[in-house]
C-alpha cells in the first residue's frame, strides 16, 4: 500500500472525502491568514467564533433543523447521550420506553434503567438482531416521557425505515451511523443526537439536536456537563468544545452540499448500498443475514458458507486495498461500512472483487 489511500471500510471512525482531508491539510498551519492552525486557536477567539457559527448554520440548513432546536457540538461520544437522555428528558412522568434493537440501544436500555421505570418497546433480541420490529410490533406506554431507538445498527447492519409513531410521546433518537445520509423530519423528534466518527468529523465530537422545551426539567443530580440547558445556555460553550472536529464537519458539510445536500446523498448512498446488496444476494457463496426491508445502507453485513472461506476474505481483501471489512465478534462474518465518504467508485472496485471471489471458490 505505502503511500496509496486503500479503500477504509471501517465502521467508525471512518474514511473522510479526500478532499476535506486535502483542504485541512492546506490550512493546517495556517488557517486563512490567522497565522495558527484552528488546533492552536482559543474557542473564544473572533476566528474560531465565525467557524463555529458557521459550522452550526450549515448543518441547521443542510439537515433543515427547525427554529425551537438547539444544535450542540459537545464531547463525551455518543455513550454519553445514553446517560444524559434519560438525566435530562424522565422527570416528567419517571418512565420511558425503548427499542433495542441493537447493541447500542441495549446499553442505552441498561443505562436509563438508573433514573426511571424503562419498558421495553420492541426487541429483536429474538432473532440476532437481523430485523427491525414493525410499528404495530411496538408496545407503547402512553405516559413514556420519551420513546427511545436508535436508526442505525452499526454492527447488526439493520436501518429503521420508519419513523416510529408514538402518539405525542417525543421521540429520541441515536443516529450516530446515519445521521445526513438522508432527509429526516426534525420536527418529529425531542432528541437527536450522533457520535462524528462516521459520517461528520474525527472522533470526539458529538452533535446533538434538542428540543428546547424539553431542556431544564433535568434530574436534580444531573452532572453539570451533562444538563442540556447548561450546554443550550452557553451555545455549546460552557467549557471548551472539540474545536478542530467541529472545524472538519464545517469541511464536511461544504462538501456535502456540493453532493446534492441530504437529498442528493440519499441518492447516492442508496445506489452503493443496492450493488452491494445485490452482488450479495446473487452470488453462490455470500448471504446477508439481515431479513430485506430492514437493511442499513451505511452498514452491510453478509458472510460466506464458512468461516475459514471469511477469513480468506477478508485477508484477501486487505491485500487488495480494501481495508477493515471484518465483521463484528458479536455476528461473524463480514461488514462494509459505506458511509458517505465513501466514494462510489470504491464500492464498484468492491463489488467486483466479491464477483470475483465468488467465481474462483
Ligand atoms: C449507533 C451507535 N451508537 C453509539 C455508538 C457509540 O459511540 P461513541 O463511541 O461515540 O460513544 C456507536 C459507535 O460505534 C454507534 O455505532
Amino acid at each position: 500500500m505505502g503511500n496509496q489511500r486503500v479503500y477504509n471500510f471501517s465502521a467508525g471512525p471512518s474514511m473522510l472525502p479526500l478532499e476535506v482531508l486535502e483542504r485541512a491539510g492546506a490550512e493546517i498551519t495556517n488557517y486563512q491568514g490567522s497565522g495558527m492552525s484552528v488546533m492552536e486557536m482559543s474557542h473564544r477567539s473572533k476566528v474560531f467564533q465565525k467557524i463555529f457559527d458557521e459550522t452550526q448554520a450549515k448543518f441547521r440548513k443542510l439537515l433543515g433543523v427547525p427554529e425551537g432546536y438547539k444544535i450542540l457540538f459537545l464531547q463525551g461520544g455518543a455513550s454519553t447521550q445514553f446517560s444524559a437522555v434519560p438525566l435530562n428528558l424522565i422527570s416528567r412522568t419517571g418512565r420511558a420506553d425503548y427499542a433495542v434493537t441493537g447493541n447500542f440501544s441495549n446499553i442505552a436500555y441498561k443505562e436509563a434503567k438508573k433514573y426511571g421505570t424503562i419498558s421495553l418497546a420492541a426487541s429483536s433480541a429474538d432473532r440476532n438482531h437481523t430485523y427491525i420490529p414493525a410499528q404495530d410490533q411496538l408496545k407503547l406506554d402512553p405516559t413514556a416521557s420519551y420513546f427511545y431507538y436508535c436508526a442505525n445498527n452499526t454492527i447488526y447492519g439493520t436501518e429503521w425505515q420508519y419513523v416510529p409513531e408514538t402518539q405525542g410521546v417525543p421521540l429520541v433518537c441515536d443516529m450516530s451511523s446515519d445521521i445526513l445520509s438522508r432527509p429526516v423530519d426534525v420536527s418529529r423528534y425531542g432528541v437527536i443526537f450522533a457520535g462524528a466518527q462516521k459520517n461528520m468529523a474525527p472522533a470526539g465530537l458529538t452533535v446533538v439536536i434538542v428540543k428546547e422545551e424539553l431542556a431544564g426539567a433535568e434530574l436534580p443530580y444531573t452532572p453539570l456537563m451533562l444538563g442540556y440547558k447548561t450546554m443550550i445556555e452557553k451555545d455549546s460553550m460552557y467549557n471548551t468544545p472539540p474545536c478542530w472536529c467541529i472545524y472538519i464537519l464545517g469541511l464536511v458539510l461544504d462538501w456535502l452540499e456540493g453532493q446534492g445536500g441530504v437529498p442528493g446523498m440519499e441518492k447516492i448512498k442508496h445506489g452503493k448500498a443496492q450493488m452491494l446488496y445485490d452482488v450479495i444476494d446473487s452470488s453462490r457463496l455470500f448471504n446477508c443475514p439481515v431479513e430485506p426491508g430492514s437493511r442499513s445502507d451505511m452498514n452491510v453485513a453478509f458472510r460466506s458458507v464458512s468461516e475459514e472461506l471469511d477469513a480468506k476474505f477478508v485477508s484477501e481483501a486487505t491485500a487488495a486495498g480494501f481495508t477493515n471489512l471484518k465483521g463484528h465478534r458479536s455476528v461473524g462474518g463480514m461488514r462494509a461500512s459505506i458511509y458517505n465518504a465513501m466514494p462510489l467508485e470504491g464500492v464498484e472496485k468492491l463489488v467486483d472483487f466479491i464477483k470475483a471471489f465468488d467465481a474462483n471458490h
